[in-house]
């Protein structure tokens, strides 16, 4: 098992890749916090894990229930080692002048401030420790952008950077700090970067050479990985996940 005695917590695990990345975790020998905004999804992926998981209630975009949520991992398990800052959202795929305000500001507010914000409550515990692992779930979107996704890719490009830059400041601290970024993705959240034009799906399958949209299970593998003593040397990456989109 890859995750022996290591402790987790996952944002946004009430649903598609968060769900996938804690459920691999907790099956590779960790401990899961599963934090989302939507407590019932969390305590439902909780209870399927079993007893190695606790849901937690937490909108990533307040400060307050990030220091409860770290507050809830640490009574429960007594430490914490990695933090997967998967929370996100979008705005419809659409022409960038009809984004509106509300949208561009609920866009920024979840994938970014929650992912710095999430930064900042754990550093102080991994200092603490001696150490820890951060990994942010950015996008293709971030790396190549596709018309209709502005500033959900804008938000993500934040993601990639601030991973860096992170990578960089806190190496010192022994935390590791990377980024995942997955291609399209089959989750709930997937019909709202495809758009409501027919045909969008298959447009998308044509972009990708290994010739298939990414499954949740793609991503968490990457997750594990990333989290383990085998990507000890590894730090400031943003790992594309994304059958070749990128090249
Ligand atoms: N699905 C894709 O095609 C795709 C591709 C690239 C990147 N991503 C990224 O992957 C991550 C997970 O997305 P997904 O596709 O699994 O979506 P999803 O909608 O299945 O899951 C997202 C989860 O985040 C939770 N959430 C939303 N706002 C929150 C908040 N403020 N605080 C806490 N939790 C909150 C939701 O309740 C939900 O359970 C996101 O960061 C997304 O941008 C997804």
């Amino acid at each position: 098992m890859r995750l022996e005695n290591k402790i987790a917590l996952v944002t946004g695990a009430g649903s598609g890749i968060g769900q996938a990345i804690a459920e691999t975790y907790a099956r590779e020998g960790a401990r899961v916090g599963l934090a989302d905004i939507d407590f019932d999804r969390a305590k439902k992926a909780a209870r399927a894990i079993g007893n190695n998981a606790v849901a937690m209630r937490c909108d990533v975009t307040q400060k307050s229930a990030w220091a409860a949520a770290i507050e809830d991992t640490l009574s429960a398990f007594g430490a914490l080692d990695i933090l997967v800052n998967n929370a996100g959202t979008t705005h419809v795929n659409k022409p960038m002048l009809d984004i509106t305000e509300d949208e561009y500001d609920r866009t920024f507010a979840v994938n970014v401030k929650g992912v710095f914000f999430g930064c900042q409550a754990v550093v102080p515990v991994f200092r603490k420790q001696g150490g820890g692992v951060i990994i942010n779930i950015g996008s293709t979107a971030g790396l190549r952008p596709r018309p209709g996704t502005s500033a959900y890719s804008a938000t993500k490009g934040a993601v990639h950077t601030l991973t860096k830059g992170l990578a960089g400041e806190l190496a010192g601290d022994r935390i590791r700090v990377c980024a995942i970024a997955p291609v399209a993705t089959e989750t709930p959240l997937l019909p709202s970067f495809l758009g409501p034009q027919p045909g969008m799906r298959e447009k998308f399958i044509a972009t990708v050479p290994l010739g298939r949209l990414a499954v949740v299970q793609d991503i968490a593998n990457a997750a594990l990985f990333l989290a383990s003593a085998d990507a000890e040397f590894v730090t400031g990456n943003i790992v594309e996940i994304d059958g070749g989109r990128c090249i």
